[in-house]
């Protein structure tokens, strides 16, 4: 019996049993995922000795992202460049791998529900420059965009994530935004507006190129106004459930050896369960 779990603090409300749930018994798999609490004071220990808990990986949310990542004895490309690690996994030699599946997460969503999303041109406006921010830029600029725009409220952190990622990543005020959306042949918001319970986002479109790809990474509620406003006028547009969805693939595929997929059913039943339907 293989063991997982997706430990944080707190995680109550995490979908993520939903999710390796339901891929556990399409694939008749004996195997269990279950929510784990784990404070910030014990998450190093934690991880460090996740055999002798009974486990064989997990997945890591707040506020572990940054432990997870010193924990791991082996990181992947993704991983050392966001500089965080949501996925961690025991080898067949006993060695702690660690992974950040937020960036192929996104990407194995955009190519899913819109093919060549990435054949539109160089230029990619990214709203936001938190974790979530940094995992999208990764994934952006692994793709064709090598022109990637990041607007932020808090100015001096998109500075830091432009610099991170160095000559294709600017950072660009928030005032300018609506002349930089002029240019835009993708737009992300990686913030938290338009969450159900946050202020809405409130941005002008009416300069951007109606073949330019938006999408979101809010998926409560599934069509933001962002999302509404950019299919309103004819944009091609993409939700954010998605990438939740698909940041969980690789992790299975780790723990239990079957490369799961994100079907219609997986994603009806999720909506069901958060009453999104
Ligand atoms: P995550 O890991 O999900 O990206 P985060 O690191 O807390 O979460 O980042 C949240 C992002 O939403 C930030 O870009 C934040 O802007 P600041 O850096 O200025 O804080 C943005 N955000 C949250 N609330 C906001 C608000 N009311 N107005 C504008 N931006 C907001």
């Amino acid at each position: 019996m293989r063991n997982a779990a997706v430990t944080g603090h707190p995680i109550g409300h995490s979908k993520s049993p939903l999710i390796h749930g339901y891929w556990l018994k399409q694939h008749d798999i004996e195997g269990s995922y279950i929510a784990k609490d784990v404070p910030p004071e014990t998450a190093e220990s934690f991880y460090s000795s996740l055999a002798a808990h009974g486990f064989v990986g997990c997945n890591v949310t707040i506020p572990n992202k940054e432990c997870a990542y010193n924990s791991a004895e082996k990181l992947d490309d993704a991983a050392e460049m966001i500089g965080a690690v949501n996925t961690l996994w025991l080898d067949d030699t006993g060695v702690l791998n660690g992974s950040n599946t937020d960036g192929p997460g996104f990407l194995g969503n955009m190519d899913q529900i819109l093919p060549n999303w990435d054949n539109n041109g160089n230029k990619a406006v990214v709203l936001g420059a938190g974790g979530a921010s940094r995992a999208i830029i990764w994934a952006l600029l692994s793709r064709e965009y090598t022109e990637v725009y990041i607007a932020n409220r808090t100015m001096k952190k998109a500075e830091v994530l432009a610099d991170h990622f160095g000559p294709n990543a600017t950072a660009i005020k928030w005032d300018s935004l609506g002349k930089m959306l002029g240019q835009a042949d993708f737009l992300v918001n990686t913030t938290s507006l338009g969450m159900t319970g946050q202020p809405e986002l409130n941005i002008d479109l009416n300069n951007l190129s109606k073949s330019a790809v938006v999408t979101d990474i809010v998926y409560s509620p599934l069509q933001t106004r962002l999302l509404h406003d950019a299919a309103k006028r004819g944009n091609p547009t993409v939700d954010g459930l998605g990438m939740l969805l698909h940041q969980a693939v690789p992790g299975f595929e780790k723990w239990f050896g079957v490369r799961p997929e994100v079907t219609d059913e997986l994603r009806e039943m999720i909506l069901r369960e958060m009453g999104l339907t």
